[in-house]
């Protein structure tokens, strides 16, 4: 089998909250007849500029077309090559790399007509824990509102939840104290999520405030500024709770197992690069003997599809996982979206091959946009996700 195109779309889709996130449909063509789809999932994060999509497309054609897309570690060491990883953990590279990996599995799984799960371990679980993100207050008449949001997904099955803290630590603690009183044992708040925006002992005080309030906590998040490996370590030896940071390039994984940083890994595909390099991330947790969660970027179904395959055959899954973007977003741009149950993410039936995920033309002209330009949108919108437009 032969590539011999590559088509890429935008797609703007709002979510619940207003706020609209720009992602790019893949789709690589063979001379099979047969197609494979992907997603690169997100482009809406810092920072504030964006990739010439003719021009990408063209970079990825001149990257894989002629090439046998069985090939997945060559073609995805040339696409390193083209897109070298960085030290920073939204790196659009990491994005791009991510939606051609999956779209090459989803080829290469459907022409042999079975299961993207199949190609890459089979299946320990047929389905995934996750948890519903409550996004970060700055105010405090957004805890209602978030209270409503728990009181809305409770009744949808999410159990689990997680809360983005660390601008508002008033707002933090009064909606932990809410939860607490309004729903009781009912729901879990599995992890507290700084997003790297404070130094380790500034964290270090907030932690303290806020695990009064142990509601089933799993773990505490990016509590440290990135890439501070050493800042991650000291956090760590002064908290009870497991310490989890995301994975955004080799180098800052090894720097976190040097310095014995975390207790989770949290790996998601788009910020690694793709399935490949978050298998490999998953295995280098294992060796080290630290846990994995898969994280998130907050995917279309197509992303979260590929990464629920992934979570299939992990072995060391062992604490719940974010990855709940289909829910988020007021649509999609599939037939079939990916199914949530009582708090679990659904694999796709075995029987079903690729990623188990079918394209929804008029849905992708629906949401189709030229390109992946910025609108007006403050650093605030884009670092708490939510259109709050307040300063
Ligand atoms: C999102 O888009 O909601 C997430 O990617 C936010 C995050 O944790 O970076
Ligand atoms: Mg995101």
């Amino acid at each position: 089998m032969k590539i011999t195109d590559i088509k890429l779309t935008v797609v703007g889709v709002p979510r619940h909250t207003g706020f609209i996130n720009k992602h790019i449909i893949v789709k690589i063509y063979s001379d099979e007849g047969v197609t494979g789809i992907g997603e690169m999932s997100d482009f809406s994060h810092l920072p504030r500029y964006a990739p010439d999509v003719e021009d990408l497309t063209n970079v990825i054609k001149s990257v894989l077309v002629g090439e046998n897309p069985f090939d997945i570690m060559k073609l995805n060491k040339e696409l390193v090559g083209n897109f070298p990883e960085a030290m920073y953990y939204y790196e659009k590279g990491s994005f791009i790399r991510n939606g051609i990996d999956a779209a090459l599995y989803d080829l290469c799984a459907k022409y042999l007509g079975i299961s993207v799960a199949d190609m890459l371990g089979g299946r320990v679980r047929e389905k995934i824990k996750v948890c519903y993100p409550i996004f970060r207050m700055r105010f405090m008449d957004e805890v209602e509102e978030n209270i409503e949001v728990v009181r809305k997904r409770l009744n949808q099955g999410f159990d689990v939840f997680r809360l983005y803290v660390g601008k508002n630590i008033d707002a933090d603690e009064a909606f932990l104290d809410a939860v607490q009183r309004e729903f009781g044992q009912k729901v879990k708040i599995k992890s507290l999520d700084f997003s790297h925006l404070h130094d380790w002992k500034t964290t270090l005080q907030a932690v303290k405030r806020l695990t009064k309030y142990d509601l089933g906590l799993e773990m505490i998040e990016s509590p440290a500024l990135a890439n501070d490996h050493e800042g991650l370590n000291h956090i760590r030896m002064r908290t009870d709770y497991p310490i989890s940071e995301h994975v955004w390039s080799t180098r800052q994984q090894y720097e976190m197992i040097k310095h014995d940083s975390v207790d989770i890994f949290n790996i998601s595909p788009v910020f690694i690069g793709g399935l490949t390099a978050a298998k490999r991330a998953a295995a280098v947790a294992e060796v080290a003997a630290k846990g994995v969660i898969l994280g998130t970027t907050q995917e279309l179904s197509i992303g979260t599809a590929a990464m629920a395959h992934l979570g299939a055959a992990l072995t060391n899954l062992t604490y719940t996982s974010d990855p709940t973007g289909p829910e988020l977003y007021i649509g999609d741009v599939v037939k079939n979206r990916v199914q949530y149950k009582d708090g679990y993410l659904h694999l796709p039936d075995r029987g079903v091959t690729g990623l188990g995920i079918e394209l929804d033309e008029e849905l992708i002209e629906k949401y189709r946009v030229n390109d992946l330009s910025w609108g007006e949108v403050s650093v605030h919108q884009l670092q708490d996700r939510t259109a709050q437009t307040k300063v």
